[in-house]
């Protein structure tokens, strides 16, 4: 794609007026200012054109305004915009749940909590694991990322920012380390490892700091999402869902990010072969309205009338949206992204060979990311780079995000074909060859 100027002047204009109203704590990379959008496209303010590989970070996952989906807001909005759901009964909401509760990958039947974000899934999923196992104690990971409201931010340990001046956070709270196989916490390698990780948590934590008849949930992303796209290695959750069995800790899955058939299958825990016993998801469910969900073994819902609820939670023109999204996503996207993501991957595992900057590549289906590295061999990240290559992107018309702290994350929405997705990586390859060439 041509090259653009940009910010442009009507961009530049809103930017203006977007920074005299709006709160600074938003974490804007670069001034993309929208106009529109249209399956894996998006126009700015400006008339440019661009590829759209953050999918509005892993939201879009049916394409910008899916007509199918406009389709199904449009027919509900006609009919009602809101009525209570923690009241009162309606059948869009009903349907959503059975819907929801036939594809979570839990055996025992489940039930649906309703929220309007991930955040307050994970808030729900919090509250319900102290609630039906009457224990305070929760453990994360480091470079997790569950939310910023004060609960899910005291799980969250992926940037400081995003901590600092907020504390006393949630006590009985722990972090432990993901299995970030490139970068091991522990100066391991895997396999000879024997999950060092996952045997901290059971041959140290639990013998001098935090009791395991204490702890009522592990929280944690199948993939770590804004942490770094990192994909734990084989047999980790496995390990991780005996270490909770053996001790009657739930296992929580934070599917905000990963849900919703963006790594290829309906939900990333399928990939592990491993039942969660509560799910949290939002993001990619109803593409784009706001809608969350926690979705827990019917044994566990065990909270009274009262208990928890929120006014909105399960709107019914978000729920609606999340119907036609789900019919789309069973209807051949989430194999979509499995495909292209494959093809993607491949392709990103080739640039490697090419490129002294990319570390790693991993992902699965369409949640790929790239970690830049200054030397292969002492690994120092390169968030320069990183920073140059997305804002260079931008300029030669593909929207890229960045992921931990050098790593860039590419999300494009599931309905993305291979030749579309080749002509993205041809700029992030033009981008990162440049940006070796100046910074190296
Ligand atoms: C895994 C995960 N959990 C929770 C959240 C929070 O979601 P929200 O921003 O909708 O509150 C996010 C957002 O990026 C996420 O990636």
């Amino acid at each position: 794609m041509d090259e653009r100027q940009v910010p442009g002047p009507k961009a530049e204009a809103w930017i203006q007026r977007d920074g005299a109203n709006i709160s600074p704590s938003y974490t804007r990379s670069y001034p993309f200012v929208m106009e529109r959008g249209e399956g894996v496209y998006v126009w700015d303010v400006d008339g440019n054109k661009y590829l759209d590989f953050t999918s509005g970070i892993a939201v879009t996952n049916t394409g910008h305004s899916h007509p199918e989906v406009v389709r199904a807001i449009k027919e509900q909005a006609e009919k009602f915009l809101h009525m209570s759901g923690t009241d009162f009964y309606y059948p869009v909401q009903i349907e959503l749940a059975e819907t929801l509760n036939r594809i979570a990958p839990i055996e025992e039947p489940t039930r649906v909590f309703f929220a309007n974000s991930g955040a307050e899934a994970v808030e729900a999923a919090l509250k319900l694991a102290r609630y039906a196992t009457r224990r305070p104690h929760i453990l994360a990971f480091r470079n997790a990322f569950h939310g910023r409201t004060m609960g899910a931010l005291s799980l969250t340990a992926s940037k400081v920012v995003q901590r600092r001046g907020f504390a006393p956070l949630l006590p009985e709270v722990t972090h432990v380390e993901y299995g970030y196989c490139y970068r091991c916490p522990f100066n391991r390698t895997y396999p000879e490892c024997d999950l060092a990780c996952i045997r901290y948590i059971e041959e140290e934590l639990f013998q001098s700091e935090v009791p395991p008849d204490q702890v009522a949930a592990i929280f944690v992303e199948p993939i770590q999402g804004e942490g770094g796209y990192i994909v734990p290695p084989p047999g980790w959750m496995r390990a991780l869902r005996e270490l909770c069995d053996r001790h009657g800790i739930l296992l929580v899955a934070d599917e905000v990010q990963t849900g919703m058939g963006r790594t290829g299958k309906m939900f990333a825990m399928e990939h592990f072969g491993v039942e969660p016993d509560i799910i949290t998801v939002a993001k990619g469910i109803a593409s784009g309205l706001p809608l969350g969900a926690m979705i827990a073994r019917k044994s566990l819902m065990i909270w009274p009338p009262g208990a928890h609820a929120s006014t909105f939670g399960g709107n019914p023109v978000a729920a609606a949206a999340a119907l036609a999204t789900i019919r789309l996503l069973e209807g051949g996207l989430v194999e979509n992204a499995a495909r292209v993501g494959k093809h993607m991957k491949a392709r990103l595992l080739d640039m490697k060979d090419d490129h002294p900057t990319i570390g790693d590549v991993r992902g699965l289906g369409l949640m790929l990311g790239v970690e830049l590295v200054k030397d292969k061999e002492t690994k120092e990240r390169a968030k320069d780079v990183r920073d140059w290559v997305i804002q260079r992107a931008f300029e030669k018309g593909l929207l890229l995000l960045g992921a931990g702290r050098n790593v860039i994350r590419f999300i494009p929405p599931l309905i993305i074909d291979e030749e579309t997705a080749d002509k993205g990586l041809d700029i992030f390859e033009e981008a990162l060859t440049e940006a070796e060439q100046a910074l190296l």
